[in-house]
């Protein structure tokens, strides 16, 4: 397989969509994100990885990071995580609070900010760190010492993180949070100002496309959880969008509002794309273009 002239083709036809969407500018820290960058990266199962454009830049990895908080909760912790937070499609944006007082404090799926509070909170509870449990999770397999947490981004985002704070203290109202609220929130904004390349981010999502595995050979989930995981990703990972995603690119994702977005190809690889301005659901617009004209192309997928 030429993955390298594969990375081309798909590069040239998503630029073809330049111009559409919006950064996002819901803190200056993200706001001032490069509009024409592009990156793209495909890293296969036996750890060879390719790239295009800006694909070794670092960039905001937001809500991408809450796949990874997930999948050490869930390594950590085990199926008790279930109890505190559920895995169904929310159907509405990732920020929403409305069905939070319905269903009794118990998030719709980890994904949501919500759920993804909920899961920040065990992984504190079970690592004493969940920012830098997620960081070094990200180093090990991308084999990036210098991969790090954006401290001013993370700064921007509790000084302007008043849904979050509603969100979190609401849950807490529930019973459904082991630590102080404060701190939980510092901990979800520190893994989502994590700043990693595709490169970087291809290589972490690995594990997904290899069941379980990680780069160096020990087992973090099992082919069960793995699964698991992956369906939640295909269901909830691009939030009120996730259908559209499931139906243009057919695998299992996740994205974040620094415009990147993590797919795994099960089996055969995991691929990272970014590119900064988002359509109205908060999902990269040439991000989610590229991997539907990835898996055009290729075939790829998981139906
Ligand atoms: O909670 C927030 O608002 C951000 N730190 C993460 C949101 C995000 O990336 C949603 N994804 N599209």
């Amino acid at each position: 397989m030429d993955y390298q002239g594969l990375l081309h083709e798909v590069m040239a036809e998503a630029l073809r969509g330049h111009g559409r969407g919006r950064v996002a500018d819901y803190i200056p820290a993200l706001a001032v994100a490069d509009p024409t960058a592009f990156g793209m990266a495909i890293a296969t199962v036996d750890g060879e990885v390719y790239g295009a454009g800006d694909w070794e830049q670092p960039f905001s990895i937001q809500s991408v990071s809450k796949l990874f908080s997930l999948a050490l909760a869930l390594a950590e912790g085990g199926e008790q995580l279930w109890q505190g937070v559920g895995r169904e499609p929310s159907g509405n944006p990732y920020n929403s609070l409305v069905q939070l007082e319905s269903e009794s404090g118990i998030p719709r799926n980890p994904f949501i900010n919500a759920g993804a509070i909920v899961v920040t909170d065990r992984l504190l509870e079970l690592t004493g760190n969940a920012g830098t449990a997620v960081r070094d999770f990200l180093r090990a397999e991308s084999r990036n010492e210098t991969l790090d947490i954006d401290e001013s981004v993370a700064a921007s985002e509790a000084l302007h993180g008043h849904r979050n704070a509603a969100l979190a203290h609401f849950i807490a109202s529930y019973g459904n949070l082991r630590n102080p609220v404060d701190s939980v929130l510092l901990h979800y904004y520190a893994h989502c100002a994590l700043a990693a390349s595709c490169r970087d981010m291809a290589l972490a999502g690995l594990f997904l496309a290899r069941h379980g595995i990680r780069a160096d050979g020990s087992r973090l989930l099992t082919r069960s959880e793995a699964k698991r995981v992956n369906a939640v990703l295909l269901t909830c990972g691009t939030y009120d969008a996730a259908g559209q995603f499931a139906f243009r690119v057919g695998l299992p994702g996740k994205s974040g509002v620094g415009g990147g977005i993590l797919a795994v190809l099960p089996g055969r690889g995991a691929v990272c794309v970014w590119s900064p301005p988002l359509d109205a659901t908060g999902n990269s617009v040439l991000g989610v273009a590229a991997l539907d004209a990835l898996t055009t192309a290729t075939g790829w997928s998981v139906f």
